[in-house]
């Protein structure tokens, strides 16, 4: 599994770059505060300028999570082009290092764990200026509260971006054309960054922290993965995984794509099948309200069990999945639920291959009546370490469970807010074995983008699990299309 390679540097008030006498200088020069460094990637020396620890908010909480790195081709300082760009033209690359909405820093360009260059050295060496920005999380407490409880990873997000729109004439690159990218709890982000920009819901907590004043929308999103539409996503997962009565749970330190996990297995109690029966049911009611419609103009709905048209919508994205690795050559032959005829996937059968990618989570997946999942963490606040954010599951709290804020809960969902984006370019990726959530929640947020007339890529790649950064040929192909 690739992703940001992991950023365990510790970073002090002596490493930040802008500080000065009177509080942080948000005015970025290119001049100052800068060290060259150079990589290969496939056979290419790479010369860029590293800007690293810059504090992007006047007033941060903590400076360990809202620092930017900033990275510049040297190429652009030299009036010469890099791939398809110039020092005018390039876009910006703008990869968040969160998972399991934890904290993460600054991200820096370099070789993933499998060896490779990551996605922000690919971006050097195609043109882009790569501006990674860190965001708080849910774990940070500092003076005995919790610093980094939802909204804090998109409004420091959010506050990034301001910075690089508001030093655009400061620097080369358009931060007209800044593409963010994230894997999971990142890719979540991402897709998050992209619904809300400039909406004002945020502003209150963008003021706390001294954000510039800028416009923080955003060009267009890459999500990997996306763990998003919390509030929804109990329901949906025990839609998809109601049959499956084992599990192999990973421990929920290990919850963050970029940590090895560990799994354990075992069965569910009655009570979670009890409560997986009751969260399947509540499924169709929601997916029904949003109505949604399919590629023939027809409403995809759902019935009482849980059959209908957006289920054999699911069903053919796995479809379309295998067909993809057919072309590519791969092998399905050891997949007795695919029916090939002609070289061609004519059917799946769903329950098996539902069966056959297994249960990872135990119900309820993201808010548990023991408040003991990442989300509940994430939706904790100042005080309160953990908390629900769905009816069900605080009625059915076995720990006397309180319920975060309706409006923390809406800040943290794309959903309530893409019909006022403007973002026009979405790049969804979720692996065809990815179990962290059902495949419903990103179709979903693909499905709503295409209605909302919005050009949407998305696939879920065949045998690819829970991970991000996988293909980034064609992450960078589609850059390149979209930025034109
Ligand atoms: C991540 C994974 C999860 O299963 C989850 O519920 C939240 C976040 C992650 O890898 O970021």
């Amino acid at each position: 599994q690739m992703g940001a390679p992991m950023n365990k540097k510790v970073i002090t008030e002596d490493m930040i770059t802008n500080k000065t006498e009177n509080g942080y200088n948000l005015n970025f020069d290119v001049n100052k505060n800068y060290t060259t460094k150079t990589a290969t990637v496939n056979g290419k020396t790479v010369t860029y300028r590293a800007y690293e620890n810059i504090v992007y908010v006047a007033k941060p909480v903590d400076i360990a999570y809202q620092t930017i790195n900033i990275y510049i081709p040297e190429e652009y300082f030299k009036n010469k082009s890099v791939g398809k760009y110039n020092a005018k033209s390039a876009p910006i690359f703008f990869p968040n290092t969160v998972g399991g909405y934890m904290p993460g820093a600054a991200g820096m360009p370099g070789n993933g764990r499998d060896g490779k260059p990551d996605a922000s050295l690919v971006a050097l060496s195609n043109g882009y200026i790569v501006a990674s920005p860190g965001a708080r999380g849910r774990t940070l407490e500092k003076d005995g509260k919790y610093t980094g409880k939802a909204p804090a990873v998109i409004v420091d997000l959010k506050a990034a971006v301001r910075y690089l729109r508001y030093n655009d004439t400061r620097m080369p690159g358009r931060a007209d054309r800044i593409i963010s990218n994230g894997t999971s709890a990142g890719g979540a982000v991402s897709a998050l960054l992209g619904a809300t920009g400039n909406s004002r819901d945020y502003e209150p907590y963008l003021k706390e922290i001294g954000a510039l004043n800028a416009r923080d929308d955003i060009y267009a999103v890459s999500a990997y993965c996306p763990i998003t539409n919390l509030d929804n996503a109990n329901t949906a997962y025990e839609w998809m995984f109601n049959d499956v009565k084992t599990y192999k749970k990973i421990e929920i330190s290990m919850l963050d794509y970029n940590v090895e996990r560990k799994y354990t297995e075992g069965t569910l109690t009655d009570d979670e099948i009890s409560r997986s029966n009751d969260l399947k049911k509540m499924f169709p009611a929601y997916l029904n309200s949003l109505k949604l419609k399919g590629k023939n103009g027809k409403f995809l709905t759902l019935d009482e069990n849980g059959n209908g048209s957006f289920k054999d919508q699911i069903k053919q994205y796995y479809i379309d999945s295998a067909n993809t690795a057919l072309k590519k050559g791969i092998d399905l032959s050891e997949f007795e639920f695919l029916t090939i005829k002609n070289g061609k996937v004519v059917d799946l059968d769903y329950d098996k291959y539902v069966a056959y990618m297994g249960r990872q989570k135990t119900p309820g997946a993201f808010d548990n009546v023991d408040l003991s999942t990442g989300e509940n963490n994430e939706f904790g606040d100042e005080t309160t370490n953990n908390k629900h954010f769905t009816e069900y599951t605080l009625e059915h709290s076995t720990v006397n469970g309180t319920m975060a804020d309706k409006k923390i809960i809406k800040m943290m969902n794309p959903m309530d807010y893409i019909a006022n984006s403007k973002v026009k370019y979405w790049r969804i990726r979720h692996g065809a074995i990815d179990k962290d959530t059902s495949l419903a929640i990103p179709a979903i947020l693909a499905i709503k983008l295409e209605n909302l007339g919005k050009k949407v890529d998305f696939a879920s790649p065949w045998a690819t699990p829970h991970s991000g950064d996988y293909d980034l040929d064609e992450l960078f192909i589609w850059m390149d299309k979209v930025v034109a």
